[in-house]
């Protein structure tokens, strides 16, 4: 037995070749209303408009956003726990635990944003959390690099590159949201840096510094710092929209690196020199491709 879809297909063929098999002659209407009704859609989809692709985009990078954000709730949530058994001050442990609950609130937001785009469907995320920290170092070390990598590092990238989001943000609504996220961001890595100059103070050996180019790997991936890249104009747009043109995240990271995170270990006992060669590396492979 023919099956529609079989069917159609013949007198699709039927009419190409011309042949106008009689018993055919029926279905030639429906055949015809199928047609324009694709092209309708063809229409649809070839005049979609700039703006409308760069919020499908945005849609999209919102929903991931929910995931790292729930993610970063785990890795506080332990690292609060781990914090308080290791005797680390009161005011860090209690600004650790608010950072869990915080990035929870971060993916409720970015799920609203998502929805605000228009996202198609909800993700369902399933989190897993491990630990990031090599498995050498000894227990308290192996804290402190957690808390680098997660406080000191990401959470003041995040912060730099959030504060460039919200300038160009020309949506208000991710603007506010953007904003919001932003002040907690920057409480995330004080708490970080407010451990570092504890266990500085307490006289803890630099355990970090030869581990710089592995956590810098795992933390900024292949994020390119090539600035020299134009931007498209559906990348210009989606700036306004939550997710920074390529040129304009590369710049703002090397300058946190630089002028920030750099430093900022340095402050505190670390020696960041095997950090600045792989940005340097980094910098001068991006202006290669
Ligand atoms: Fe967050
Ligand atoms: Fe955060």
């Amino acid at each position: 037995m023919l099956t529609e879809s079989h069917s159609r297909r013949s007198v699709w063929l039927s009419l190409l070749l011309g042949q106008r098999v009689p018993k055919h002659r029926e279905l030639l209407p429906r055949v015809l209303r199928g047609r324009r009704s694709r092209q309708r859609v063809l229409r649809r989809v070839s005049s979609t408009s700039p703006l409308d692709r760069a919020r499908a985009r945005a849609a999209h990078v919102w929903n991931q956003r929910r995931i790292t954000e729930l993610e970063a709730a785990e890795r506080f949530a332990i690292l609060a726990v781990e914090l308080a058994s290791q005797g680390a001050s009161e005011p860090i442990v209690a600004m650790t635990r608010e950072a869990s609950g915080d990035e929870r609130r971060h993916a409720e937001l970015c799920l609203e944003l998502a929805d605000h785009f228009g996202a198609a469907n909800r993700m369902t995320p399933s989190i897993i959390v491990r630990r990031v920290s090599p498995a050498d170092l000894e227990e308290r070390e192996r804290l402190l690099y957690e808390v680098v990598a997660l406080s000191c590092v990401t959470e003041t990238l995040s912060t730099a590159l959030l504060g460039a989001l919200v300038e160009q943000a020309r949506d208000d609504f991710a603007k506010q949201t953007m904003r919001s996220i932003l002040r907690d961001e920057v409480q995330h890595s004080k708490l970080g840096w407010a451990f570092l100059a504890e266990e500085h103070a307490r006289g803890a050996r630099d355990c970090v510094g030869r581990y710089l180019p592995r956590m810098l790997e795992a933390t900024l991936g292949e994020e390119p710092f090539s600035e020299n890249v134009p931007a498209t104009p559906e990348e210009e747009l989606l700036a306004g929209l939550g997710s920074l043109q390529r040129r304009v995240s590369g710049r703002v990271a090397r300058e946190a690196l630089e002028l920030v995170i750099f430093p900022g270990l340095e402050r505190f006992g670390i020696d960041a020199t095997l950090g600045r060669s792989w940005l340097t590396e980094r910098v001068s492979a991006s202006q290669r491709t």
